[in-house]
Order: structure tokens, then sequence, then C-alpha cells
């Protein structure tokens, strides 16, 4: 592996981004639950999460495992996951591009985070590499693919200069769709994947979710030309407006075990 840690371009320092994290969470855990419960979670199982966020899903986990269970909660910034307490969790600063990862997990588990890493299908091979024989791994990643379709050009528009400028700062929001494949060519047995797309209204928490990203990130997707500022005011009109029905990205979950021989 090459030996330098990649920028994240939405650090925790930034205002908002715990509370960001926490209405993903709002749409993310319920679902993310649903397909660890799905993998066959048992007493006893060792588990990794990484890129963990604010560590959620390990903390859900280290009590559902308790207390037999073990959690090794991740991620490059440690510092939102400060509050977690559990005797059967245990919180590790880890870069996913450069450092050496557990090995002999029953579940490996990573949301949100390959899209960000230039190095991504370098590092999927890693968690599959910290996978005890017969462990699994659950990986979930958004998708733009939706928003070629959003009937409303406006925010067609919006959305495709978003992906723009995500793609010139190395964010790839096409990854989902590319999960399984690259899964089944590491040699997992039984890969599956499932894509979940949220349909909601102006005012919703997915609606201010995506209200907060964008705020913060206007800057360099005006000034670097992606998105004009006009189509900023018209995101802001139909995200707050209870009557405006959308969607935005899908996320897709693509899990597999490795083989047992
Ligand atoms: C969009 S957030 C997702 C957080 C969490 N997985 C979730 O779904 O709520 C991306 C996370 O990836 C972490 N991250 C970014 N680059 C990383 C790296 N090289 N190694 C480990 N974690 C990284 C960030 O610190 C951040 O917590």
């Amino acid at each position: 592996m090459p030996a330098e840690t990649e920028k994240y371009m939405i650090p925790h320092h930034l205002d908002g981004e715990r509370a960001r994290l926490r209405l993903m969470g709002g749409y993310l855990d319920p679902l993310s639950r649903r397909h660890i419960e799905a993998l066959g979670l048992r007493p006893g199982w060792r588990c990794l999460e990484v890129a963990a966020g604010l560590g959620t899903i390990s903390e859900w986990l280290a009590q559902r495992l308790a207390p037999t269970g073990h959690v090794i909660c991740s991620d490059l910034e440690t510092s939102l996951l400060d509050g977690l307490a559990n005797a059967n969790l245990e919180v590790r600063p880890l870069d996913l591009t450069t450092d050496a990862l557990p090995t002999g997990c029953d579940l490996v588990f990573a949301r949100a985070v390959l899209h960000h890493l230039r190095r991504r299908w370098e590092v999927l091979p890693r968690l599959v590499e910290a996978l005890a024989p017969g462990g699994a791994l659950l990986v979930i990643e958004p998708d733009f693919g939706p928003v070629a379709e959003l009937e409303d050009a406006d925010l067609r528009r919006f959305w495709e200069g978003f992906v723009a400028w995500a793609a010139s700062v190395g964010i790839d929001y096409s990854v989902g769709r590319a999960l399984p494949a690259r899964c089944a060519a590491l040699g997992l047995e039984r890969v599956g994947a499932e894509a979940t797309t949220a349909i909601f209204n102006g005012g919703s928490p997915v609606a201010w979710y995506w209200l907060r990203g964008m705020r913060e990130l206007r800057s360099g997707m005006v000034e670097g030309g992606f998105v004009p500022p006009e189509l900023f005011e018209t995101l802001e009109t139909r995200f707050a407006d209870p009557a405006f029905w959308t969607r935005v990205c899908t996320f897709t979950a693509a899990w597999g075990w490795k083989p047992l021989a």
C-alpha cells in the first residue's frame, strides 16, 4: 500500500458534521441493522467497523453482542467517538489506506467511506483480509444514478454539478453500483446486494441532511463553476417545501462471505 494518507474532504471539524452524520444515521442505521441481522449475527462475534463516524452501529453491535462479542470501532478521526463506553467496544484510530487492519473478524462493516477514497479498490481487498474464514463483509455506499431521471430539470442540473464537483476532488458517486461485482471478484461467496432510495419531501430530516451538506460545500461548488448560485436558491426553496417530493441518491448494500478453506 502507498504510505501516504488521503485527505478526507469533509473532515469532522467542519461546522455541523456531527449533526450531519446524525441525520444520515437516522436514515441509514435501521437499514444497516437490518442487513447485519440478515447476515446471521451471533453471540461471540468479533466485529470491525471502519470509518465509523459517530459509531452508532458499533454501539448497537456492542449492546447486541454483549457480553461475549467484541467490537472494534475505528475511524481516521476518533474525536466523535469519545463518548462511546461499552465494556466490549474498543475505539481505535485507523487509516484505511495506510494502517494494518485487525484480522480474524466475523463481521467487517464499512458504510459511506469508499466513495471518498481515491484508492477505494485497494481498500476493499484489505477489508476482506480482515475477515476470518467464514466471516461476512457488509459494505454500503451511495450512488447518484437516480438524479439523471429527476423530472425537475433545475434540480437535475444542481445534482449533476455536485457530482462533477465531487469527482474533481476525488469523490466517486457511482461506487454503489460497482460493489457486487467487486466483492465477487475478490472471491467472496454468496454475494448479494440491494439498493434503497429514499423518497422524501421538503422539510423532512433527509431534506435537511442534504441542505446542511450542500450549504457547507457551497463555496467550492460555486467558485469552481460547477453549480451557479441561482440553483442553490432553487434547492433551498424546494427542500423547504413539504409539498415537494424528490429523491437524490440510492444506497447500495453489498455483502458476501469469505470462504472457509
Ligand atoms: C461520510 S462519513 C460516514 C461515517 C459513517 N460510516 C456513517 O455511515 O455514518 C465518512 C467517514 O469516513 C472516515 N474516513 C475518511 N477517510 C478515511 C480513511 N482513510 N480511513 C478511515 N476512515 C476514513 C471519516 O472520518 C468519516 O467518519
